[in-house]
């Protein structure tokens, strides 16, 4: 076998069989097949598609490429939930806890936050003491004990794809439908769980801006899970505009805290229950979506989610006086206002621009090596289909610099103000199984 014929084959958008697969996976790995090669057959593929077949085979052979995760020795259904990535995205934290005090078992790898996402593990770190290292052992004796554990990403997960990826990023061929879904799913595959409920986001803080492309996303994934034997679930959620009010990293975690709390009930307690339902119902704790949200409510607001929250974080290290007393998480120096200009309704919302204001603040990550601010961040004070007169604060920066007319522009820009009245967005578009 020969990868220019590879490479040949799907530029003539003839369909690649399992063998040709595995071939250029394993060669490239084996540094064999050069960078140059895999980039034509990138862009090959960008062009011509992959079959449904094809893609399964593609994440097949990258999960092969590396550590599959054992979980057996974790009694019960494990379920593993995934969001493709947004702003103000904590639902982890309400999720996590939340089917844990539902009986199902949480074993959570998660990864840190790049760009205008943040990441769950960034935002554990904001509990004075937690701890997103774990050994193995620890891992599985705290999911068995806990219901929930969440790590940073280790072992050698899907290393194909890293290596695919890095590629994509710097040959203009991350955009394309088939090498997104099986990059993602490879590393949920190889995570180790026996479902995976994935979170697609779609507006303009998403990946996928259009609910046509989110859709056909979410269809590819759920086939490729189906097709290597994992029960798969997709929810479409709005990501049109951060997610809840909050984008940082103390402030996401206050704010997941409080939905435990039963103290605000909005978009974000809404998703975390749909996306909570569906993991229960796939792992068989509840038969049917009306009595698992019922149940899920319920769990919320007799307090046994929260108690969940407060065990894990104990059992991670993590100093629970901080979520008894939310005051004393990581804070700002300075709280700066942005104001409307004009008077009207919200229609609509960079979310994107929203979550690069937060980076600038120091809440993310412009490169990998840049270090996180876990105090700084921003709080929506309007919504869309909310009202302004002008003058009105839409926003709060919280911020450890005095001097931030910049990054409130951008913040100010990310809003549009029009005269006629705007509608509230809806959370969840559509649900692909
Ligand atoms: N996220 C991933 O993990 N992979 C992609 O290709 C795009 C987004």
């Amino acid at each position: 076998m020969r990868m220019v014929d590879i490479i040949a084959k799907k530029r003539n958008g003839e369909s690649l069989d399992e063998k040709e697969i595995a071939f250029f996976i394993e060669n490239y790995m084996a540094g064999v097949i050069p960078d140059y090669q895999v980039s034509a057959l990138m862009m090959a593929i960008y062009y011509q598609g992959m079959s449904q077949e094809e893609t399964a085979y593609l994440t097949k052979h990258m999960v092969a490429s590396g550590d599959i995760i054992d979980l057996s020795p974790i009694k019960g259904h494990k379920v593993d939930k995934h969001s493709t990535g947004g702003v103000g995205d904590k639902t982890t934290f309400i999720v996590g806890p939340l089917v844990a005090a539902a009986g199902l078992p949480v074993a959570k790898m998660s990864g840190r936050g790049l760009g205008h996402t943040g990441g769950t593990i960034d935002k554990l770190e904001s509990i004075p003491g937690f701890r997103v290292e774990l050994s193995n052992q620890q891992f599985i004796d705290n999911v068995n004990t806990y219901k929930l554990a969440v790590v940073g990403q280790t072992g050698n997960l899907a290393p194909a794809d890293k290596k695919l990826y890095a590629l994509r990023d710097v040959t203009a061929t991350v955009d394309s439908l088939p090498l997104i879904a099986s990059s993602i799913m490879s590393k949920k595959i190889a995570s180790g769980a026996d479902s995976i409920i994935l979170d697609v986001k779609t507006g303009s803080g998403a990946f996928m801006k259009t609910l046509e492309n989110s859709k056909k996303l979410a269809e590819e994934m759920v086939t490729i899970g189906k097709q290597l034997n994992r029960n798969t679930i997709a929810v479409i959620s709005d990501m049109n505009q951060p997610l809840g009010f909050e984008i940082g990293n103390a402030s996401e975690v206050k704010e997941a805290v409080e939905i435990l709390q039963g103290k605000r009930i909005d978009d974000l307690r809404e998703l975390a229950i749909e996306l909570a339902a569906h993991m229960t119902i796939v792992a068989g704790v509840y038969s049917d979506y009306v009595e698992a949200t019922s149940s899920l409510n319920e769990l919320i607001d007799n307090g046994e989610a929260l108690k969940c929250f407060k065990n894990f974080v104990k059992a991670q290290n993590g100093d629970v006086s901080v979520i008894e007393d939310l005051t004393k998480l990581p804070t700002s120096q300075y709280k700066i206002p942005v104001k409307a200009e004009q008077q009207g309704y919200i229609h609509e919302m960079e979310a994107d621009q929203i979550g690069i204001a937060a980076m600038h603040l120091g809440a993310g990550r412009a490169t990998k090596e840049d270090k996180i601010n876990h105090g700084v961040g921003i709080t929506l004070k309007k919504k869309i289909g909310d009202f302004v007169n002008a003058g009105d604060t839409i926003a709060i920066l919280n911020s450890d610099q005095q001097q931030v007319d910049e990054i409130a522009s951008i913040v100010k820009d990310a809003y549009t103000i029009k005269e006629e009245k705007a509608n509230k967005r809806k959370m969840i578009y559509e649900v692909i199984k």
